[in-house]
């Protein structure tokens, strides 16, 4: 019976991790083709001598006072520790998820480098010989006495080199795809692999009360490659992303066990690595010229702290039968809802008209209250009239047209006054504050108020 048991595993989806018993071109659960491949794998399953300690339980109450002293390690980044909630916590798993060339790499071996009061700090790589990681520290100038590298891809000779290494540490792997264990049959990158080799450094990091730093190669979707169980399985999920043509990268937490997920740390490539960018609103908005049509800026919110951000928008003329609605940075969904709430409640015809859609700079914008920037920038672009100088949009635009409130109306409107904007474009609903402050705040109400505040 054991044996057809494992019969019965043998074949896995390489994108989602369903398991089928036979082998098939379509994936069943995700739908993906030509991504079910074999994965023979050793019965390595001896039944293990299972015994329970004399202290399994704890009592809460002393849990509380034994753990009490667990600190945060703050980094010198503070980019970082703003997307981690305050540093890193020993014993957490966080993996780090990116496109190649993105600079991941080079993101971990800063962090090593500035990181104090940490005992041993630790980046084993399994994708580079130990030359090369040392000729980029070197090129990082990177000074920390306890930081050592290794170059391995065994994860049992990892581990085993690791096992002295106690709490107040933090190790680096670089990447999970390019590790791989012998008992397991299948390629190093295939899903058995990566997850047998994540649980192991998961467990290791939770007995030893290490921080492990895993990093993890994307695939075409931006997704991490391998199971998505692998999301489960650590403690945070950080994502490095940004536009390979622009120099800002932006890393952005998926998931966090010790706290929360809507902070971004902003950072830019230079030729002497990676630097904080501490106004990240005067940053992308650094090539911003007013004068053009189909150019909006959007004061938004990034976690708790305001960015403003350059919206373009190009309405071109077409013949094909199916207009494209294009976007770079915003959901194209959204994109095409807001054409149509145009089209229906202000009378203007889009059934000719491609629209693109751009945020510059390399960002991805989710929340709503981008709409009223987008619908600017694509009537402006549409009439080919530049909206007034010196103004900030923001506002959520509901399926009627009406323009909705946004939540921290006040930090966006500070955030354009400091930026040197003179006037703010938002809800009818937007709370007025201070009368003395220097700008202006034009309410609207519905989006057929935009044609009427376009430059002649
Ligand atoms: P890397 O960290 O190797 O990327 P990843 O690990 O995500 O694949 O970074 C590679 C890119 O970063 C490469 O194109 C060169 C660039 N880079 C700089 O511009 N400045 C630097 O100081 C370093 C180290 C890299
Ligand atoms: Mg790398």
């Amino acid at each position: 019976m054991k044996t057809m048991a494992n019969k019965a595993q043998k074949y896995v989806c390489q994108a989602c991790g369903a398991m089928f018993s036979k082998w098939m071109g379509q994936c069943d659960i995700c739908k993906g083709w030509n991504c079910v491949e074999e994965e023979l794998q050793n019965s390595h399953s001896a039944s293990p001598q299972t015994i329970v300690p004399e202290h399994f339980f704890e009592k809460i109450s002393e849990s509380y006072k034994q753990h009490a002293t667990t600190s945060r390690h703050e980094t010198e980044m503070g980019e970082i520790n703003r997307v981690l909630g305050g540093g890193f916590v020993d014993g957490s798993v966080i993996l780090l998820g990116g496109n190649p060339g993105i600079g991941k790499s080079t993101l971990l071996m800063q962090l090593l480098s500035e990181i104090r009061g940490i005992e041993h700090c630790i980046y084993i790589s399994a994708e580079e010989s130990t030359k090369q990681v040392s000729m980029r520290a070197q090129r990082l100038k990177v000074t920390n006495d306890n930081l050592r590298i290794a170059s391995s891809s065994n994860i049992h000779q990892i581990l085993l080199a690791l096992s002295e290494i106690k709490h107040n540490s933090i190790v680096v792997i670089d990447s999970i795809q390019t590790i791989s264990s012998d008992l397991i049959q299948s390629p190093p990158g295939s899903i058995s692999q990566v997850r047998f080799c994540t649980q192991e450094l998961v467990n290791f990091a939770k007995t030893n009360d290490v921080v492990v730093i895993i990093v993890g190669h994307v695939t075409k979707d931006g997704a991490i490659a391998g199971p998505k169980t692998l999301e489960h399985m650590v403690d945070c999920v950080l994502y490095f992303e940004g536009d390979k043509a622009y120099d800002y990268r932006i890393l952005r937490c998926e998931k966090n066990r010790y706290g929360s997920t809507d902070e971004i740390g902003v950072f830019s490539m230079t030729t002497e690595g990676l630097r904080e960018v501490a106004n990240p609103s005067s940053a992308f908005l650094s090539e911003y010229d007013n004068n053009v049509s189909g150019v909006a800026v959007f004061s938004g919110i990034e976690g708790t702290r305001p960015i403003l951000s350059e919206i373009q928008a190009l309405v071109s003329n077409t013949s094909n039968p199916a207009p494209r609605r294009s976007a770079i940075g915003f959901d194209p969904y959204r994109l095409s809802m807001l054409v149509a709430v145009l089209s229906n409640r202000c009378k203007l015809n889009f059934a000719n008209k491609d629209v693109y859609l751009n945020v510059a700079g390399g960002l991805k914008i989710t929340e709503p209250a981008i709409d009223l920037a987008v619908v600017a920038a694509i009537v402006s672009s549409a009439f080919h009239r530049p909206l007034p100088q010196g103004a900030v949009f923001f506002g959520e635009v509901s399926l009627s047209g009406e323009i909705r409130q946004s939540h921290l109306s006040y930090s966006r409107i500070k955030e354009a006054q400091k930026l040197g904007f003179s006037e703010v474009i938002c809800s009818y609903k937007t709370e007025d504050f201070d009368k003395n402050e220097k700008i202006r705040l034009r309410k609207i109400k519905s989006i057929r108020e935009i044609l009427g505040i376009l430059n002649k």
